[in-house]
């Protein structure tokens, strides 16, 4: 199979995969709207009073997309024929359609194809339902995209709910991404395939080499201060310190009480990770997250946030301090997390060059055997949706 097909047949299976599309800071008020990527397409997210709803970003007359810009507030109405759809996706305004299709929109029941949704705090995930077959029209003789029939769903990833997909992640990533956060943002454009942005979050052993200067010791991790939860499809990395394994900190963050001590990764499969590390005396979220484009680039968006963890007392005088200094630190971080990401696309751009010529394995160390469950994950994901 060429590039571009292998790409689009691998998005098409991950779109049935638990995927981020954005976070709820990002339509905060009714009808607010961002567009975002799922299966290989365009989808669009938009908020309906107290609940959220995802479409793809296809009109269902002639295909026309619904929104043509990144982010807006308005109706779900098509830019090309003005045809309206509703919070369910169906097609309720539909101009001169009795004269033109001689049938109410109701009874035409054309609607969007729908994109399932469900948060985690702030997170909104999404995902196609599993595809395994298409009804032909009987009129016009055409499969159409209204027509896809779902799988049984006890044979596929398909019955997980969000909360089970994410596993003892769940309630991490909530304490972690609670409502109330107010998130920096930015995104850049990285000509390599997904997947090598994805592997080098999974792995430390490079920090010396292309991080020298942006970590402590020169970038030289103790291997054996290192732990690696994994909580299949996802996996973590935690250093130094009181380690404890996942459950207790997954058993902390449901308690309400946990109190970040060291830097810690969560990356979730396929495409994002959440970590927590020190700025000068607060705890910073980043979530980063590779979308992918075509078969060799990514846009790689990044959130990141003062960790909403309950703090320790401090004296008065401290928090005028460090009330002071937080006007500023959101400036620093974004700075210190931009050079680093900047460090890892360098190298990433670089591996794309080869990487359609090479077909062997990679030699991994002991800082790498997360990659080679990232590997696993994604064969499965890739089998599951084929079944
Ligand atoms: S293509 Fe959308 S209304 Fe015609
Ligand atoms: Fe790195």
């Amino acid at each position: 199979m060429r590039e571009p097909e292998a790409f689009a047949s691998e998005q098409a299976a991950l779109g049935q995969v638990w995927t981020l599309l954005g976070l709820t800071t990002d339509i905060p008020n009714d009808n607010d709207w961002i567009r975002c990527s799922l299966g290989g397409g365009s989808v669009f997210v938009q908020r309906f009073g107290a609940s959220i709803k995802g479409f793809e970003n296809v009109c269902r007359h002639r295909f026309h997309p619904i929104r043509t810009a990144a982010k807006g507030s308005d109706l779900v109405r098509c830019a090309f024929h003005h045809w309206v759809y509703n919070q369910e996706g169906e097609a309720v305004g539909i101009p001169q359609c009795k004269k033109l299709f001689g049938r109410s929109p109701k009874e035409l029941g054309a609607r969007l194809r729908n994109v399932e949704i469900a948060c985690c705090g702030v997170l909104i995930f999404g995902r196609f339902a599993h595809q395994v077959s298409m009804r032909t029209d009987s009129t016009a003789g055409e499969a159409t995209s209204s027509e896809w029939t779902t799988a049984d769903p006890s044979t596929t990833n398909q019955d997980k709910s969000l909360e089970e997909f994410l596993g003892d992640g769940w309630p991490i990533l909530r304490a972690m991404c609670r409502e109330g956060i107010r998130p920096g943002y930015s995104s850049t454009v990285v000509q390599a395939n997904w997947k090598l942005l994805v592997e080098i979050t999974l792995e430390e052993y490079h920090a010396f080499a292309v991080h020298p200067t942006s970590f402590g010791k020169g970038g030289w991790l103790d291997p054996d201060e290192a732990y690696y939860p994994r909580f299949d499809p996802h996996s973590a990395f935690f250093y130094g310190g009181q380690q404890g394994d996942l459950s207790s900190m997954t058993a902390d963050c449901q308690a309400g009480n946990y109190q970040p001590e060291e830097y810690r990764i969560l990356n979730i499969f396929p495409n994002f990770l959440v970590n927590h590390n020190l700025a000068l005396h607060a705890w910073y979220v980043t979530i980063t997250q590779s979308v992918p484009i075509d078969h060799h680039s990514t846009t790689v968006r990044s959130w990141f946030f003062q960790a909403p963890f309950k703090r320790p007392q401090a004296s008065w005088f401290r928090l005028q301090v460090e009330q002071f200094i937080n006007l500023w630190l959101p400036f620093f971080v974004g700075i210190f997390n931009r050079k680093i990401t900047h460090e890892d696309h360098v190298i990433c751009e670089a591996m794309q060059v080869p990487a359609s010529s090479i077909n062997e394995s990679p030699i991994l160390g002991r800082e790498e055997n997360r990659i080679a469950w990232f590997r696993e994950a994604y064969w499965k994901a890739l089998a599951q949706s084929s079944r």
